[in-house]
Parts: C-alpha cells; sequence; structure tokens
C-alpha cells in the first residue's frame, strides 16, 4: 500500500491573525515592488497598516501600490528610491511622515542576486550586491532608526540560507546576507533597550520569485528539489508574508535578533547525491 506524501498547507494569514492587528501601523518596505517583500506588505497591509514601498522601478512601484491599496483596502504609496543612496532614503522616510506621520514596521528587502563565480566576478559585480544588500540594509537603519524608536517598532531583514555552506556561484550573495545577519543582531542588542526588535528572515527556495528564476530552478532539476522537501512543496511567497505578521506582531515581543529560516525543512536535508 503506497502512502500519499505530506504536503503542507499554505493559509493566508488573516485565517490566523485577526485583521485588525496591525491598525494605525505604517511599513516601510525597500524592494517592495515585486516579489517577496510585496506579499510581505500586503499581509501587513491585510491586518490594517498602511505601508509605503521603494524601488527603482517607478512604474512597478506605482502598479504595486494601486494593487495593494484596492485589495487590502488601505492605503499604499510607491516611491522611488535606491538603497546604495542614503539620500533617496531620507527623502522617503520625509515623504512618509508627511502622509502618514510615523514608521512602525521596516522590512529591508531590496536585493540583487546572479550567478557567477568567483573567477568571473568583476570587483565592480562583487561591490554592486554588498552595496544593494549589505550598504543599503544599513542605509535604511540609518533612515529610519528615529521614526522606529519613536513608534518602539521592528523590523525585518531578508537574508537568505545560501551562506551557512559554500554556495558555488552565490560568493557575493553569500557574503552580503552574512553581513545582514550580522547587523540585524548588533540592532536587536544596541536598540532593544529602546523598544525595537530587529530579526531576519531566511527563505528557502520560494517558488514564482525573481530570485529563484535567477538561480536558475526552473525545469527538472526544480522537480526534483521539490519531491525531496520535508514540506513536500516548494516555498510560497505567503509562507514568508505570515512569518512577517508574526514577527511584527506582539506574539513575537520575545523575539529579537534572530534568524528564522523559513524553508520546509530543505536546511537540514542531506541528500545522498
Ligand atoms: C556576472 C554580472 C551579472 C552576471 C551583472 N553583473 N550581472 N556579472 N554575471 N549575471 C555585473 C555587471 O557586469 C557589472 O560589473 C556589475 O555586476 C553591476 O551591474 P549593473 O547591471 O551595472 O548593476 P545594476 O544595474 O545596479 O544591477 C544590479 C544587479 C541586477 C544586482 C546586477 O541584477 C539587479 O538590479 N538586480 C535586482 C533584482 C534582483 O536581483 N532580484 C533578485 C534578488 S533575489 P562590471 O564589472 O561589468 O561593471 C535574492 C535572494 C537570494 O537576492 C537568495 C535566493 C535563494
Amino acid at each position: 500500500m503506497s502512502v500519499k506524501a505530506y504536503i503542507a498547507p499554505v493559509v493566508d494569514s488573516t485565517a490566523i491573525f485577526k485583521e485588525g492587528l496591525f491598525n494605525g501601523k505604517v511599513l516601510f518596505c525597500t524592494g517592495g515592488g515585486s516579489g517577496i517583500c510585496k506579499e510581505m506588505t500586503r499581509a501587513v497591509m491585510r491586518h490594517g497598516a498602511n505601508a509605503v514601498i521603494l524601488g527603482r522601478k517607478i512604474d512597478r512601484l506605482t502598479a504595486s501600490a494601486e494593487e495593494l491599496s484596492k485589495d487590502t483596502g488601505k492605503t499604499c504609496v510607491g516611491i522611488q528610491a535606491d538603497v546604495r543612496q542614503p539620500k533617496t532614503l531620507h527623502d522617503a522616510v520625509a515623504k512618509t511622515i508627511e502622509k502618514f506621520g510615523r514608521i512602525d514596521f521596516v522590512i529591508c528587502g531590496a536585493a540583487g542576486n546572479f550567478l557567477a563565480p568567483i573567477s568571473g566576478l568583476s570587483e565592480n559585480a562583487f561591490r554592486t550586491v554588498i552595496e544593494i544588500d549589505t550598504l543599503g540594509t544599513y542605509n535604511t537603519i540609518k533612515a529610519t532608526l528615529p521614526h522606529v524608536r519613536a513608534s518602539k517598532g521592528s523590523y525585518i531583514h531578508v537574508s537568505a540560507t545560501l551562506h551557512y555552506k559554500g554556495t558555488p556561484y552565490q560568493a557575493h550573495v553569500s557574503a552580503a546576507k552574512a553581513a545582514v545577519d550580522a547587523t540585524s543582531a548588533v540592532l536587536a542588542v544596541e536598540e532593544g533597550p529602546h523598544g525595537v526588535r530587529s530579526n531576519v528572515i531566511a527563505p528557502g527556495p520560494i517558488a514564482g520569485t525573481e530570485g529563484m528564476d535567477r538561480l536558475g530552478t526552473k525545469g527538472k532539476a526544480g522537480e526534483t528539489a521539490v519531491t525531496a522537501m520535508p514540506a513536500g512543496r516548494m516555498g510560497d511567497v505567503r509562507d514568508i508574508a505570515n512569518t512577517a505578521v508574526f514577527l511584527f506582531s506582539d506574539a513575537a515581543a520575545f523575539i529579537t535578533g534572530q534568524v528564522l529560516v523559513v524553508d520546509g525543512g530543505s536546511e537540514h536535508l542531506r541528500t545522498t547525491q
């Protein structure tokens, strides 16, 4: 008799957490125009928050902000900014305060990635990813911290699991994300006494994201990987969104300085090939 493999359910956070959980709160999300960060924003808005999403592509931001506002009944504003340029972030923070009066939650999610071996990676290519992921995180923290202190708010940094081992062709991202994890831990320790929490979400393979596409996981190799996943499926953007809702909520009030791996158990999987 064959046993049907278990497949973990995918749920919306509104099925678990109450709708008005984040009423009156404001989210500031870099990289919020698409992918994981857009879905994190959608979930936080569904629980009552207004949001500002930031990115370099204004057309995509405007379309996403409109869609998120329509979908959630809250207000989302898209502001063009490059996390490598602190002035654009300071200007965006000023606009956020002018519009909403506060910042409670920050998602540092802007990131860059491509596959390249160290031998084929130019100095500028390595520096570019460090500047987007690591410096971009630092710049976002610097620009928002006074307001997050004022609201006794919370940070979520979007990292990865690539740097726990030697992942080929990912030296630039591995170095950048290791630094993000470390920065978050220090932020948690320094700002805890001011009422600010800081945590990292480390997503595993999440279907349909630009990151997965760029890592070339489409096709047969991707399908084989899924059958071996302890959760029985690829990650869904809602898995990460639900984690963000939990971490921003007071249910996580005693959780700070942590890295939460959300990967369906794949980090612990050792294949025999
Ligand atoms: C080698 C490359 C390259 C590639 C770019 N470069 N792509 N080198 N292989 N595939 C080099 C360029 O030649 C250049 O170096 C340098 O990188 C900078 O490239 P630009 O195109 O000038 O930079 P920019 O326009 O700022 O673009 C940044 C980018 C780009 C990171 C290169 O890919 C980008 O904007 N990405 C944002 C979207 C994205 O990547 N999202 C996915 C994130 S997912 P030279 O020497 O020629 O000047 C993620 C999750 C990871 O991070 C974990 C997944 C599990």
